[in-house]
């Protein structure tokens, strides 16, 4: 499938796009499913929306696949999701190298909890596809936006305390570029599915001017269209960053 991007401005694509896929087990549940089905079925829609953030030209895109708080699963659905992000990477890294694709993980990586399996194969595909351009692809995967927050303070904290740094050079550069991937820029829009309204811990640095946007659709229903129909509402707003409304567009 390919999408009509003839409504998108083009200079005015969010360059990174956060989505939090939510209702997967609410999808399976719905069809008398375990809520591992619902896992499955939303892996297509994530590889789809990738198609379409390469369609349409965003840089950036962020998902939310495992979250320091999905631990308190069961044991069943945490040792579901580990192997199945596992054998997700190795199904699709090949094909995501080959269309320019870098892959990116964000989240705590030295949690003895995650396989070490798992933490092979996320190394290997973020250097293998450490080169490429077309679009960064973030898996937050093991993420708390709160730790990582933490974790860059630590890190700046131990530079003061070693004298390398002063306390007086800590900025909000300085602090960004401390978090788990430095270079990634503010998130312009961040989608969750489901109809819930939460921002669960993801991204709250980096969310400081992000738009939302929430479809009411559960995760596996999501698409690249759906994708597409988000950049053209979001492409609706007006951004301020907190600035005055801009009176001389009134007449
Ligand atoms: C999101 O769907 C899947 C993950 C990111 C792990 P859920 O598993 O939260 O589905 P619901 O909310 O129970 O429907
Ligand atoms: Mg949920």
């Amino acid at each position: 499938m390919t999408l009509d991007v003839s409504g998108v401005d083009p200079d005015r694509i969010p360059r990174h796009v956060g989505l939090i896929l939510d209702g997967n087990g609410r999808w399976a549940n719905a069809r008398g499913l375990p809520r591992t089905a619902g896992h499955v079925a939303g892996e297509a829609a994530l590889f789809d929306t990738v198609e379409g953030a390469l369609e349409i030209g965003i840089e950036w895109l962020t998902a939310f696949t495992f979250s320091t708080e999905n631990w308190s699963r069961s044991d069943e659905e945490v040792e579901f999701l580990m192997w199945f992000n596992e054998d997700l990477l190795t199904r699709r890294r090949d094909d995501l190298h080959e269309q320019g694709v870098r892959m990116l993980f964000a989240g705590d990586m030295d949690d003895p909890r995650i396989p070490d399996r798992n933490r092979k194969h996320m190394a290997e595909a973020a250097r293998m596809t450490s080169g490429n351009t077309s679009l960064h692809l973030v898996f937050a995967f093991n993420y708390g936006s709160r730790r990582e927050i933490v974790d860059a303070t630590r890190a700046l904290a131990s530079r003061v305390a070693s004298g390398a740094l002063a306390v007086d050079e800590i900025d909000e550069t300085l602090l960004a570029g401390s978090l788990y991937v430095p270079e990634m820029p503010d998130v312009d829009l961040i989608i969750r599915s489901s109809g819930e309204h939460r921002l669960s811990n993801f991204l709250l640095w980096q969310a400081a001017y992000a738009e939302f946007y929430f479809p009411g659709i559960l995760w596996p229903d999501f698409d690249r269209q759906a994708l597409l129909d988000a950049v053209i509402d979001y492409q609706g707003r007006e951004r301020r960053f907190g600035a005055a409304e801009d009176l001389s567009r009134i007449d």
